[in-house]
């Protein structure tokens, strides 16, 4: 199993912090946000990572995070010039890859469960991580028939069916690459993520599983400041 975080996109709804450096790389209290995806992928023992960067802040990722050996793993990096969606990490990382499953976790989302046994007991196809939330609008947003069976996944709906957002984490099998290849950008000219996830839906071979404990997609002010006060709450009880 391979790990991959994005990190691309160029920020701009949380502008102007962003327009002087990338947004993986704005503080959460004491630690710049790439690191608590980083640690999701470490936590759950993956040792070989590629980090997809935006060209325009490359060199700090570089400078930040290095060769990879100060946190016991191996780091590649890769550019992603133009935000052409999430599914476009498993072109770049396509050689990365290999013959390998990957991990692939969004450069901006912060979670607090530790995943190392859905990560490790993963087989083939692919799997998600659901979670209930208020406004699920923003996400892709998973419903389930009465068997608790997923039915479909939509990308940012106006109307959502269910209340259940697919996070930013996602385990896919080797067959990823090539399902992505038959993949058409969307309206908004981006290989969705949805759309990947829905082919696997269509196949049958998705999980959905869910995740327990908290969770932020840092894409705004709002949860951005909310992710700051979990991670600053978490260190105050560490103390
Ligand atoms: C992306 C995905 C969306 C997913 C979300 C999780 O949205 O397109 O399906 O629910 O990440 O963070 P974005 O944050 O790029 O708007």
């Amino acid at each position: 199993m391979k790990g991959i975080i994005l990190a691309g996109g160029s920020g701009t709804r949380l502008r102007p912090l962003t327009s002087i450096t990338s947004k993986q790389l704005l503080p959460l209290y004491n630690k710049p946000m790439i690191f608590f995806p980083l640690e999701t992928l470490l936590n759950a023992g993956i040792k070989d990572i590629l980090i997809i960067v935006a060209p325009g802040n490359a060199g700090d990722f570089l400078k930040l995070l290095g060769s990879g050996k100060e946190f016991g793993c191996k780091f590649t990096y890769e550019i992603q010039d133009k935000p052409e969606g999430l599914a476009q990490a498993f072109l770049i990382g396509e050689n990365f890859l290999g013959s390998d499953s990957a991990t692939l976790v969004l450069g901006d989302n912060i979670f607090e469960d530790n995943f190392s046994e859905a990560i490790t007991s993963f087989q083939s196809g692919g799997r998600v991580f659901a979670k209930e939330v208020t406004d699920p609008e923003r996400f892709g947003v998973v419903d389930f028939d009465e068997n608790k069976r997923a039915i479909s996944i939509e990308e940012k709906p106006n109307q959502p069916t269910s209340n259940f957002a697919v996070t930013g984490l996602y385990i896919y099998d080797n067959t990823v690459v090539q399902k992505v290849k038959t993949l058409q950008p969307s309206p908004r000219g981006e290989l969705e993520i949805t759309d990947l996830n829905n082919v696997y839906l269509q196949d049958g071979s998705l999980d959905v599983a869910f995740v327990h404990g908290k969770w932020f997609d840092t894409g705004t002010f709002e949860s951005l400041f909310e992710a700051t006060q979990f991670v600053r709450e978490r260190e105050l009880a560490k103390a």
